[in-house]
């Protein structure tokens, strides 16, 4: 076993806009996104073990070790390349689960990055995102790490180039299920794609605010009203708007001083509410940590 822990962040996601196009046989639906990472999200730290076995040693309420996308992400990397090390994982989490900020993903993403690293094994990056489309949508995103347009059900991912950019994001308290929005019969499943070919990153800017949305945001707001308070709150600093399928919000503002203001605003807001939100402010991340690890 080696001594040391290596340390990484595993950083949270937002949705520029979400589009649904479309809807598989199996059930997924087919999207058009943004993916942007944050430079705030999960801490994971692994240690290699060289007897095998995979350890969880931090606990998750409600979440058993072998639900655990981290624990399945190593499990997934052990099988397919038959490698014979093990890892001891410890995640501290900072994202809310339920939240649309990728967290579970991202951990995964991140161990297996991690972990393709320490076994020494060389997965390509393509290869570590083929497999890593069987633990979420969302997961080969984080191992692609970069900010992305994508398509197929999140897994068809293009590079896209966008100037620095401060978010504040609010948490309004509640867990989103995934799957509840996806299959509520009132949800838009046929936004046309938007051809974005050619156009400069500004115009592609332009392009979001002006035509593009969260097609899962009106479900999630009828659903749970704390996402539609959300959404009004943060509408006061500019174009609010909801992260995958929610339940965190978030706006763009133009530097890192005006965020850290609109964040003491909205807590001001929270304390007076007395309520469970939680708010805080990042800057868009381009690189995934790990990337040219
Ligand atoms: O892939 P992931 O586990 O994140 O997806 C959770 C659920 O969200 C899926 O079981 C499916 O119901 C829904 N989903 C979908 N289309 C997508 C992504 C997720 O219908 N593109």
């Amino acid at each position: 076993m080696s001594d040391e822990f290596v340390e990484c962040l595993a950083p949270a996601k937002i949705n520029l806009f979400l589009h649904v196009t479309g809807r598989r046989a199996d059930g997924y639906h087919c999207l058009q996104t943004a993916f942007r990472m944050l430079d705030h999200g999960d801490r994971v730290a692994l240690r290699v073990r060289d007897d095998g076995s995979i350890l969880r040693l931090n606990e998750v309420a409600g979440v058993p070790a072998e639900q655990d996308l981290a624990i399945r992400a190593a499990r997934l990397l052990q099988e397919k390349t038959g490698c014979r090390l093990g890892a001891e994982i410890r995640v501290d989490k900072r994202l809310p689960m339920g939240g649309g900020l990728g967290g579970g993903s991202s951990d995964a993403a991140t161990v297996m990055l991690a972990l393709n690293r320490l076994w020494q094994l060389d997965v390509p990056r393509q290869t570590l995102q083929d497999w890593a489309l069987s633990l979420g949508a969302d997961v080969p995103f984080f191992i692609y790490g970069r900010t992305a347009m994508a398509t197929g059900v999140g897994e068809q991912l293009q590079a896209l180039s966008l100037p620095p950019a401060w978010y504040v994001v609010v948490e309004p308290g509640v867990h989103v299920p995934t799957p509840e929005i996806f299959r509520d019969k009132g949800l838009t499943r046929d936004s046309e794609m938007i051809i974005i070919s050619g156009f400069p990153a500004l115009d592609i800017i332009k392009r979001f605010e002006n035509d593009a949305r969260n097609d899962l945001e009106s479900v999630a707001c009828r659903l749970y009203p704390q996402v539609a308070q959300a959404v009004q709150v943060l509408q006061q600093f500019g174009a609010a708007r909801m992260s995958g399928s929610g339940a965190c919000v978030f706006v763009s503002l133009d530097g890192p001083d005006r965020a850290r203001q609109v964040v003491e605003e909205v807590k001001e807001f929270i304390a007076a509410q007395n309520s469970a939100w939680r708010v805080w402010s990042a800057a868009a991340l381009d690189v995934h940590p790990l990337h040219d690890w």
